[in-house]
């Protein structure tokens, strides 16, 4: 059963890419590269999606064509290809989502599926179901190397925006990241600080734009460490 669902899913992914081929290339908006920029400006989508009262129900039959790369539960991958999503704040995830069909995020990859999500309705279901999901443990950890200056350089210029359990403040848009990978931090913090994330948080470019790559993969290290017990999965308890 289970089986001929995932070769389902597999189809459905296929099919949508076979027709996103032949359709137009994602919308281009203007990002962080454009002079001007202002980061999070409540337009578009994102703001009607906001304003919406979720069905969660609905946001799950949505969320099934997603789990074909970020996984049923929201896991994603640990080797960074597919984020871990699971738990992560609502507005964070219907921001990212809004920013990607808008061409704000270039995620060529994923830009067909998130256009399956049929309407700002749509869109606000699937961020309510994520929400939900508890964040699971055994994400992909960097290697361990140099963690009392991941530490340092977190404490001194992360935690004020990631908080102390990488809860992030979902009023602010600042995402969770407790128990998300290293290798899409990684990824995401080189982005960020090269300016290929066009849709980042200037206030968070300023600060990582001088690190080394050494200190960005430590940080990253010591990030991927945290856990946030509210929306953390219980341990498993059984031998
Ligand atoms: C074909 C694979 C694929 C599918 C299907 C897919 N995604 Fe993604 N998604 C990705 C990739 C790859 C990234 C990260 C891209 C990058 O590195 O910037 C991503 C990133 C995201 C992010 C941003 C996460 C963050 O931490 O900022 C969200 C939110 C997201 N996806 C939600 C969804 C939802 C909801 C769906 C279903 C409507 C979906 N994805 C379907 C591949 C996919
Ligand atoms: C001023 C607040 C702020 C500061 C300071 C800040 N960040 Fe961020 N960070 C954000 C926001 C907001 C985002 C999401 C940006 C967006 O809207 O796409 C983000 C995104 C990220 C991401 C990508 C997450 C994802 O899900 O794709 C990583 C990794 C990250 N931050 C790490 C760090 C680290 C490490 C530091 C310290 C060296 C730091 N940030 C400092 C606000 C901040």
């Amino acid at each position: 059963m289970l089986r001929i669902q995932t070769i389902g899913i597999g189809l459905l992914v296929l099919g949508v890419a076979v027709t996103a081929a032949a359709q137009p290339p994602a919308p281009k908006a203007t990002g962080i590269e454009s002079e001007g920029y202002v980061w999070n400006e409540m337009m578009g989508e994102k703001v009607e999606a906001l304003d919406l009262s979720p069905d969660v129900v609905n946001g799950q039959d949505a969320f099934e064509v997603c789990s074909a790369c970020h996984l049923p539960n929201g896991a994603g991958r640990p080797d960074g290809t597919f984020p871990q999503l699971a738990g992560q704040h609502r507005t964070v995830v219907i921001k990212q989502i809004a920013d990607i069909r808008e061409g704000r995020r270039d995620n060529p990859i994923m830009y067909p599926f998130a256009k399956t999500l049929t309407d700002s309705q749509e869109l606000a279901d699937v961020a309510a179901y994520i929400e939900t999901l508890p964040i699971p443990h055994g994400n992909g950890k960097g290697p361990g190397t140099n963690l009392a200056r991941g530490k340092e350089l977190y404490d001194a210029n992360c935690v004020q925006c990631h908080g102390d359990d990488g809860a992030g403040d979902a009023a602010k848009f600042y995402p969770v990241l407790a128990g998300q990978h290293y290798k899409y931090m990684l990824r995401q913090i080189r982005d960020i600080a090269a300016g290929r994330r066009r849709n980042a948080n200037p206030d968070m470019v300023k600060v990582v734009v001088n690190f080394s790559d050494d200190d960005l993969q430590a940080v990253v290290d010591h990030m991927s460490r945290i856990e946030w017990p509210e929306r953390q999965a219980q341990q498993q308890t059984q031998p």
